[in-house]
């Protein structure tokens, strides 16, 4: 099939060179048997509609609500500014990045194919300021698409709330429905209130899909509709690559076996899961893979209730940059870790290296291909580690566009319900981020907050003894 993604494992077997940080086969397969269960299951969670998310890619309506409403702004805005975080940011950050130049912003109207795209995924006021004071003076070409699921969330809630501010006290003629699209839960919620009080144009975040696995949703797909990415070659891909996570045989289903191998590795002593892209348009993609391995994965309980703290731990390192940073440790360090490379084999852009002339030395580099450079940087390093004892894997992409990029959000989304499965714990809640935000609305001042305060307070307080 064209423009398939592939999973590649031979670099996880235990001819790595030792048995200890390479799996078998033998190993591999006897988790088939879970493996086939787990298929059964999910399949009929999702009969049950109790995985939502899977179906998303086959949700005409979505595309169509997000096809026509982008059809209705696109053209009307030079600028449109992402407001959200967590899930209802990073899957906005990856599809843009991943599938529009590295210079989008910068191209002159006529090369863009939509607004400018900020995507602002937190509350520091030095970013934020800057980018409003960027935009005081085009705020009559700038839409902002506010995304929260609940509408509570006090990042989002601040950055809508002093957009709508700015937009009252300088377009005073103007109306807010003209500049604002909110995308939130369908029926209630803080930010749904708003909406039918305000009248603005909306979208919904679908029932029972949390953050993490909503990028093919509204969520991810109007930003991207926008700014000219093919959203039908995004879904596209996806239930194409549901075909084949769908399947029972371990060996034929690479969500399931790229979660067996991890799950493995994780039991046997490599608890942090390292992605490596060789792809600039790809590092974003790992940040959304992070969020949605380490949310999803990371529980003080499996589903019988005991208590277990389970999670392999996702960490990012950009190809060929982090070479020069990471990879000492990588080699030499301790070998608890397992390396999820991406690499690219048709960028679709070329650079030709320039001539070394009269230095020597580089002349290997002369005329050659920068394609040939990254990917032999991505062997090279992979055959660094594994003469260290260090087990890999890749997922190999022909080229980079929406029906690639559909499917490995779906892989990745997949693999990670086989993990949680495999890990036996609740792979779509999140209780442990709760206490945090909870502290965070006392320390501002909330009401219903406030016996929480007088707890948080002593510890916040700085104890002079303490500072040097
Ligand atoms: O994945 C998740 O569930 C979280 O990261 C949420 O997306 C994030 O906290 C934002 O929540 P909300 O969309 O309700 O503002």
């Amino acid at each position: 099939m064209a423009e398939q993604i592939t999973l590649y494992y031979k670099h996880a077997l235990s001819q790595i060179g030792n048995p200890e940080h390479g799996l078998s086969i033998d190993e591999i397969n006897r988790l088939g048997d879970k493996i086939a269960q787990i298929t059964t299951k999910m399949n009929k969670d999702r009969q049950a509609g109790k995985l939502p998310y899977r179906d998303l890619p086959y949700e005409d309506l979505i595309r169509r609500r997000v096809t026509d409403l982008a059809g209705k702004l696109k053209g009307k805005y030079e600028t449109m500014m992402v407001l959200g975080i967590g899930g209802s940011a990073l899957g906005n950050i990856a599809l843009q990045t991943s599938l529009n130049s590295p210079m989008y912003n910068l191209l002159p109207d006529s090369k863009r194919p939509g607004p400018r795209l900020f995507i602002i995924d937190n509350v520091d006021p030095v970013q934020f300021g800057s980018l409003l004071d960027y935009l005081e003076s085009r705020l009559d070409k700038t839409l902002f698409n506010v995304i929260s699921k609940s509408g509570r969330t006090a990042e989002t809630a601040a950055q809508f709330l002093t957009v709508q501010e700015m937009l009252r006290k300088k377009l005073p003629n103007a109306k807010l429905t003209d500049h604002i699209v909110a995308t939130t839960d369908a029926k209630s919620g803080t930010m749904r209130g708003i909406v039918q009080k305000e009248g603005f144009a909306s979208l919904e975040v679908p029932d029972g899909v949390g953050g993490r696995f909503s990028v093919l949703s509204d969520v991810g797909l109007f930003s991207a509709a926008m700014c000219g990415v093919d959203i039908e070659a995004l879904h596209e891909g996806a239930r194409d690559m549901d075909q084949r996570v769908k399947k029972a045989d371990l060996m034929e289903n690479p969500a399931a076996l790229y979660a067996a191998i991890q799950y493995l590795f994780y039991q046997k002593g490599k608890p942090l899961s390292v992605m490596m892209p060789y792809s600039y348009q790809l590092k974003d993609l790992c940040d959304w893979y992070r969020q949605l391995w380490a949310e999803s994965l990371g529980k003080e309980k499996d589903l019988q209730g005991k208590v277990v703290h389970v999670g392999p731990t996702p960490i990012k390192a950009l190809g060929a940059t982090d070479q020069h940073s990471q990879v000492q440790l990588y080699r030499e360090g301790p070998n608890d870790k397992v390396f999820t490379f991406l690499e690219v084999e048709d960028f679709g852009q070329e650079v030709t290296i320039g001539s070394a002339g009269q230095v020597e030395e580089l002349s290997y580099l002369s005329g050659q291909p920068m394609s040939k450079l990254i990917n032999s940087e991505k062997h090279g390093t992979e055959y660094a580690l594994l003469q260290s004892k260090r087990p890999c894997l890749t997922v190999r992409f022909p080229a980079i566009n929406a029906y690639t990029v559909g499917q490995f959000i779906y892989l990745f989304e997949v693999a990670t319900s086989y993990m949680g499965e495999l890990l036996d714990i609740n792979t779509y809640d999140q209780p442990a981020v709760e206490l945090g935000k909870e502290a965070t609305f006392a320390l501002m001042g909330q009401e219903k907050y406030q016996l929480l305060k007088q707890k948080i307070q002593p510890v916040c307080d700085i104890d002079n003894n303490f500072l040097i």
